[in-house]
């Protein structure tokens, strides 16, 4: 059977990683988190305070630094440097920070190659916010998902009060916007949906019913 590449971007909460993780496992495809690789980068940056506003040390940081997603039933499980990063990555601190981590013009070129070299070989289910604009434009399937702002903070709330950690819904709509603001505005491949891409409002839907709509997409490409 054909294998093809799929891209899945949308904004924060839309559902990108639940569904990216539910597709690659019924298609045996190979799931790559790339906000999980942007996430490592900046946690790696806090732990050794260097200036999250600053493409030089970042990049330079980044060409430094070993980054390693392997896949496992949770999604991928992260690592820098050999140190397992999982956990620590999902910290309101890297979150905070990560939406300026990630929109430096050198940070962004090596992270676009090396996402670039992971899907490769082909059998790939990338989520993100420019896999379908910049990462990966050839991709044989693009979808883009959405979903209100209430919806995404609440599912976000509701995850983090199931893992047992500390949430307030307010704070995470205002986390989730601002993120939003900053990841579409960036100069550098900004949170924009592809021309081709599809677009799926995954609001009033579950994640089973986006993942069997996205599912049946790629049956009618491979
Ligand atoms: O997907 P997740 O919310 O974990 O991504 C964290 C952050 O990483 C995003 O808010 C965005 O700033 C950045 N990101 C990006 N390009 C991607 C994936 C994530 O800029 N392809």
């Amino acid at each position: 059977m054909n294998k093809i590449n799929i891209a899945i971007d949308g904004p924060a909460g839309a559902g990108k990683s639940t569904v990216a993780k539910a597709v690659a496992s019924l298609l045996q495809y190979v799931y790559i988190d790339t906000g999980a690789m942007y996430r490592a980068l900046a946690w790696v940056a806090l732990k050794n305070n260097i200036d999250t506003q600053e493409d030089w040390s970042l990049s330079a940081l980044l060409q430094n630094t070993n980054i390693i997603l392997e896949p496992s039933s949770i999604g991928n499980r992260v690592f820098v440097n050999q140190e397992e990063v999982t956990d620590a990555i999902r910290s309101n601190e890297v979150t905070a920070a990560v939406s300026d981590v990630s929109a430096h013009a050198g940070v962004r070129e090596q992270m676009v190659k090396k996402q670039q070299q992971l899907a490769e070989g082909k059998g790939a289910v990338l989520d993100g916010r420019d896999i379908g604009t910049t990462v990966l434009p050839d991709a044989e399937l693009k979808v883009y998902l959405i979903a209100s702002v209430e919806e995404r903070a609440k599912r976000r709330h509701d995850e983090h009060v199931d893992k047992g950690r500390s949430s307030d819904l307010e704070t995470i709509r205002r986390d989730i916007q601002s993120r939003d603001e900053k990841d579409a505005s960036r100069e550098i491949s900004p949170l924009i949906k592809a021309e081709d891409a599809i677009e799926i409002d995954t609001t009033q839907l579950s994640a089973e019913e986006v993942a069997s709509r996205v599912i049946n997409l790629a049956e009618e490409r491979i």
